[in-house]
């Protein structure tokens, strides 16, 4: 890989991890009623989404869709095969409760997630057409769920009213 190779990686991981904290930080000046701050945000977000892509496009890293499926079954499977379960023994030795809570969580989810792009790309392979369903994602631990939201959340019992509809 080439120095610039490395930088479009890092580039596009620094835009990444901006664009979800300018969200997070809209959501907190929202709730605080600064309306503006929460827009400039939210527009700020929106262009390292820009800057995101246009990185990512750059390093040749969005395919056709069966290799986006395969990169995402890889990139679920690392998670939770390696990277969350070393994450997770680690809080557990430094006694970090939320730490240990939170990568349990996203631990779960992306056994899910696994499943569900698998499921896809089985579908793909053997020419099936697409079911046409929406996806639920609990806000409290991300669990995602096909066709119709659960009364409670499997994973972490949350209400149904704490899913969101994805089209
Ligand atoms: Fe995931
Ligand atoms: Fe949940």
């Amino acid at each position: 890989m080439s120095k610039t190779t490395d930088n479009l990686q890092a580039a596009f991981a620094g835009e990444s991890q901006a664009n979800r904290k300018y969200l997070f930080f809209s959501e907190k000046a929202d709730a605080a009623g600064k309306k503006q701050v929460a827009r400039l945000f939210r527009a700020a977000a929106e262009a390292e989404t820009v800057h995101a892509r246009n990185h990512l496009k750059v390093l040749g890293q969005i395919k056709t869709e069966r290799e986006n499926l395969e990169a995402a079954i890889g990139g679920e499977n690392y998670e939770f095969t390696q990277m969350y379960p070393a994450f997770i023994e680690q809080a557990k030795k430094e006694s970090n409760k939320p730490a240990d809570d939170s990568f349990d969580l996203a631990n779960k989810v992306e056994q899910i997630h696994h499943k569900l792009f698998q499921a896809a790309l089985g579908d793909l392979q053997a020419g099936k057409t697409a079911k046409d369903a929406p996806y639920y994602v609990c806000q409290v631990c991300g669990n995602t769920v096909e066709g119709v939201a659960p009364d409670r959340c499997p994973i972490c019992g949350s209400p149904k009213s704490k899913f969101k509809r994805v089209d």
